[in-house]
C-alpha cells in the first residue's frame, strides 16, 4: 500500500524499488521506497530538499601560476581548477554560468544523472553558450558523491575549465576525521607555447608517420589541485586519524596511478558510489573516474603522495605530513613510492555495497538489449571510433525507457580508453555478480573486454565518449538515444 501522505505519482526508480521487491511488500508492510533495489543510485526524480543553492561560475581567460611563473589559460572565476561546488544530496542546484571566453563553451556535471537539457553537452543537450552569453543551470541533485564539473567543448578540459562538484548525504556519512580532495591533472595549455588545440594538430601529424601507433602524449606537468611537483600542497595531517580523500582524475589524456607513500588504502567508493571496503596500496585512475579511500593516519613523518602518468614520465604529487613530524625534510619530487608496486585494485575486487545488483533475480523482468561496441583507431592516423564511426558522423545508440539494457566493449586498439555514460550508472560485470555502480570505466587495450548493465531511466540523448580529450575529439563518440 502507498503510504497515505504521498500525494505525488511514485517516478520511475521507485516503481523499479517496488517491483524488484515484489508482491509481499507491496502488500503493506511498511517498505519504504528507497530500501532494497530503490536505492540503485537515483535518477531525477529523487525527492528534494527544497533548498536552492546557488553558485556562480564564470569562465574566462586567467593567470595561471605554475612554478613560479605565470601562464595564460582558461578557467572558472579567475582561478584553477575552479571553485569547489559543495552540496547536499536532494538540494536544488542553481548556476549560473557566464561565457567570458572568446569561444563557446557548456558546463557538464560528470557523473551526476542530471535531466537532460541540464548536461551540457552543446548541440546534443543545448545549443552552446556563445562569447558575453550566459546560461542557469538548474537541477535536483540525485545522488551522494565525488563528482567533477567540467567545460564539454572541444578540448577545453585539457585547459582549467574544471573543478570538484562533491555531494554530500543529507545525514549520516562515512566516520572520519578529515577530508581531502585531490584533482589529478595534465598540464601542457600555456607551456612553451602549447594549447590544446595545437597538442591536437600536432598528434595528427605525428600519427600520420605511423610512429607513433600508441599516440599518446607526454606533459610537460602534472598536477595535484593545480600545482606541480616542484611546488606541492602539503596536507597536515595529526597521528591517529581517519583520512577521507577524494581523487579525482581531471586530465585530458593521463590515466595515472595513485598511491601514499607509507600506507594503505581502503577504496570505499567508486565514481562516487559506495563498495564493500577494500584495501589495497595502489589504484589506477583513468580520466573521468573517481575514487574515495580513507587511511589511518598511524605512520608519522613527511610522506609522498604520488599519481605517476601510466606510460607517460614525470609524476603528480601532494604531500602529506604529519603535524607532529617538524623539521622532517619531504621526498624529492621524484620519488616513487614503493607502494606503487603493492597491492593493485582491479574492477573485479570491487562490490557494490549495500544495494541490490541487477543482473540476478528478474529485475525488470530481464534483459531487454544488448549493444556490442568496438573500440579502435590510433594505426596510422590520428583518428579514433566506435565501430569504425567517428562521431559527429555516427549512428545513434538506440535504447527504450525502462529498458535494461547492456553493453559489450572490446578494445581493438593499443591504448587504454575510459569510456564515460552520461545521465546513468551502469553496473560493472566483473565476475562477481555484485560489480560496482560506475559511470566511467577503464576498456583495456589489446582486446579488452568489458560489459556493464544500466536501467534506461532517464529519457534523452546522452553522450557516450571516451574521457581522453583527443580521442572524444577525434571521433569516439556516440550518442544513446531513447527511441519510442
Ligand atoms: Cu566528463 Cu562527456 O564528460
Ligand atoms: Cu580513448
Amino acid at each position: 500500500m502507498m503510504k497515505s501522505n504521498r500525494s505525488r505519482e511514485l517516478t520511475r526508480r521507485e516503481f523499479l524499488g517496488l517491483a524488484g521487491l515484489g508482491v509481499a511488500a507491496l502488500g503493506g508492510c511498511g517498505v519504504l521506497p528507497g530500501a532494497g533495489r530503490g536505492s540503485l543510485p537515483s535518477a531525477p526524480g529523487a525527492a528534494g530538499t527544497g533548498r536552492i543553492r546557488t553558485y556562480s561560475l564564470e569562465a574566462s581567460t586567467l593567470d595561471f601560476h605554475l612554478d613560479g611563473r605565470i601562464v595564460r589559460t582558461w578557467g572558472y572565476n579567475g582561478i584553477a581548477p575552479g571553485p569547489e561546488i559543495r552540496v547536499a544530496e536532494g538540494d536544488t542546484l542553481r548556476i549560473r554560468v557566464k561565457n567570458e571566453l572568446p569561444a563557446d563553451t557548456t558546463i557538464h556535471w560528470h557523473g551526476l544523472p542530471v535531466p537532460n537539457a541540464m548536461d551540457g553537452v552543446p548541440d546534443v543537450t543545448q545549443p552552446p553558450i556563445r562569447p558575453g552569453d550566459d546560461f542557469t543551470y538548474e537541477f535536483v541533485v540525485p545522488t551522494v558523491g565525488t563528482y567533477l564539473y567540467h567545460s564539454h567543448a572541444g578540448l577545453q578540459l585539457d585547459r582549467g575549465l574544471y573543478g570538484p562538484l562533491i555531494v554530500e548525504p543529507r545525514k549520516g556519512s562515512l566516520a572520519y576525521d578529515r577530508e581531502h580532495v585531490l584533482l589529478l591533472d595534465d598540464w601542457l595549455d600555456g607551456l612553451t607555447g602549447r594549447n590544446p588545440e595545437a597538442a591536437l594538430a600536432g598528434l595528427q601529424r605525428s600519427g600520420g608517420m605511423g610512429g607513433m601507433s600508441s599516440g599518446t602524449m607526454d606533459y610537460p606537468r602534472y598536477l595535484v589541485n593545480g600545482r606541480t611537483a616542484d611546488d606541492p600542497e602539503t596536507l597536515i595531517v595529526r597521528r591517529g586519524e581517519q583520512v577521507r580523500m577524494r581523487l579525482i582524475n581531471a586530465a585530458a589524456e593521463t590515466v595515472f596511478r595513485f598511491s601514499v607513500a607509507g600506507h594503505s588504502l581502503t577504496v570505499t567508493h567508486a565514481d562516487g558510489q559506495s563498495v564493500e571496503p577494500v584495501e589495497i596500496d595502489t589504484l589506477r585512475i583513468g580520466m573521468g573516474e573517481r575514487y574515495d579511500v580513507l587511511f589511518q593516519t598511524d605512520n608519522p613523518g613527511v610522506w609522498q603522495i604520488a599519481a605517476a602518468p601510466e606510460n607517460k614520465s614525470g609524476i603528480a604529487r601532494a604531500l602529506l605530513r604529519y603535524g607532529e613530524s617538524r623539521g622532517t625534510s619531504p621526498p624529492p619530487p621524484g620519488h616513487y613510492p614503493s607502494e606503487l608496486g603493492g597491492k593493485l585494485l582491479s574492477y573485479a575486487d570491487l562490490l557494490v555495497a549495500g544495494r541490490e545488483s541487477f543482473p540476478s533475480e528478474g529485475l525488470l523482468g530481464g534483459l531487454d538489449r544488448s549493444h556490442h561496441v568496438t573500440l579502435s583507431g590510433g594505426m596510422g592516423d590520428y583518428v579514433w571510433a566506435i565501430d569504425g564511426q567517428r562521431y559527429p558522423d555516427a549512428d545513434t545508440l538506440i535504447v527504450r525507457e525502462g529498458e535494461w539494457v547492456q553493453v559489450t566493449l572490446r578494445n581493438m586498439s593499443m591504448m587504454a580508453h575510459p569510456m564515460h555514460l552520461h545521465g546513468h550508472f551502469f553496473q560493472v560485470r566483473n565476475g562477481t555478480g555484485r560489480g560496482p555502480f560506475k559511470d566511467t570505466v577503464l576498456v583495456e587495450p589489446h582486446m579488452g573486454e568489458l560489459t556493464f548493465d544500466f536501467v534506461a531511466d532517464n529519457p534523452g540523448n546522452w553522450f557516450f565518449h571516451c574521457h581522453n580529450a583527443y580521442h572524444m575529439e577525434s571521433g569516439m563518440a556516440r550518442v544513446v538515444s531513447y527511441g519510442r
